[in-house]
């Protein structure tokens, strides 16, 4: 025998010369979840040791974040129901929630880059990421609808949003309105291959987003696709995208790693509320070590392809982080 592999796994040490991707901060981005209210900080009990958060308490979460060294955040609010309706009002109102916590952020960490969620489902009645015609969710009146909530994110100061609600020809809606009142320096994160997934069922319970009637599928992909994701990724990228999300992410690593390939935009991956909480819920009955699978299912998502990654672990890893430096 003249090729013997083990030879480069023989210590800690050599293991560590040789290893081919590692995780840093500057892979973060962190979901921060908010809500009205004063001082509150309001565990999830869907999602272990995750918290929605006042305005002036998650400006404390995202300082701290920000000494630990990541200042990259997307923005989630909560609507509170008596202001939902089936056409977003609130999720346009130049002083609700989102754009409330956009100027504040902004102001408090100037170097942070905030991005936000713009799709309607919390704001909406249905629990839908668009507008309601006859039991059908609206393309064009939805992509309207969200291109004025993009713009009034802008107004606030936001840095990118983050479109995620799979309409056709919103990237394109959104870039044409930035265009037209003159925030062109403002970016499109965008949801491109989105998949109509079980494992967005804890999110949902965190922001009462899950839908009234039928399902997500007419709009979110469906699993069994891969040339489609393509297909979303080139019409993204032709509309004016400047990062492609793939999302959930385990079970998607066969696409992060072909849009990768296919693209020269950065590719960003979502490890989402329901991979998140199959780690906590397993680690806390023992079956699975928590800080393992943590790290073994980031690392998986970067070795895919992911350039940054959304997860609700970042605070964990940056504490292995400095652990391990
Ligand atoms: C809103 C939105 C969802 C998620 C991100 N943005 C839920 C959905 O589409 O139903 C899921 C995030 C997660 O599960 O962590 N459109």
């Amino acid at each position: 025998m003249i090729k013997r592999p083990r030879i480069l796994r023989k210590s800690e040490t050599i293991r560590s010369i040789v290893r081919e991707n590692r995780l840093s901060r500057d892979d973060f981005i962190v979901p921060i979840f908010l809500q009205e209210g004063k001082d509150l900080k309001i565990p999830i009990d869907s999602m272990p040791n995750y918290y929605r958060f006042s305005l002036d308490r998650a400006k404390k979460e995202a300082q701290a974040f920000a000494n630990m060294g990541v200042q990259s955040f997307l923005l989630f609010a909560k609507c509170e129901d008596n202001k939902k309706d089936n056409f977003g009002k609130e999720a346009v109102n130049p002083d609700g929630l989102m754009q409330r916590a956009i100027q504040e952020l902004k102001s408090i960490l100037p170097n942070s880059f905030v991005m936000t969620d713009v799709a309607l489902d919390p704001y909406s009645i249905y629990g839908h990421d668009g507008i309601v015609e006859n039991n059908q969710i609206a393309n064009d009146a939805t992509v309207e609808r969200l291109a004025e909530m993009a713009v009034s994110h802008a107004v606030a100061g936001v840095d990118m949003v983050a479109p995620s609600d799979m309409m056709d020809g919103r990237i394109y809606g959104i870039r044409q309105a930035f265009e037209k009142y003159n925030f062109n320096h403002v970016g499109i994160m965008s949801y491109t291959a989105k998949y109509a997934s079980c494992f967005y069922g804890p999110f949902r319970n965190a922001l009462d987003s899950a839908p009234g009637f039928g399902d997500k599928k007419t709009y979110q992909m469906d699993p069994a696709n891969h040339r489609e994701a393509l297909r979303e990724a080139q019409l993204d990228e032709a509309e004016g995208a400047d990062i492609l999300m793939v999302k959930p992410a385990l079970p998607y690593l066969d696409i992060i790693h072909a849009i990768r390939k296919q693209s020269q935009l950065p590719v960003s991956v979502y490890q989402v509320s329901g991979e998140y909480a199959m780690i906590k819920f397993a680690a806390q009955h023992g079956i699975v070590e928590e800080t393992s699978a943590m790290l073994e299912t980031l690392l998986a998502i970067k070795r895919a392809g992911a350039d940054l990654i959304v997860s609700y672990f970042v605070k964990d890893m940056c504490r292995l982080l400095s652990e391990n430096s």
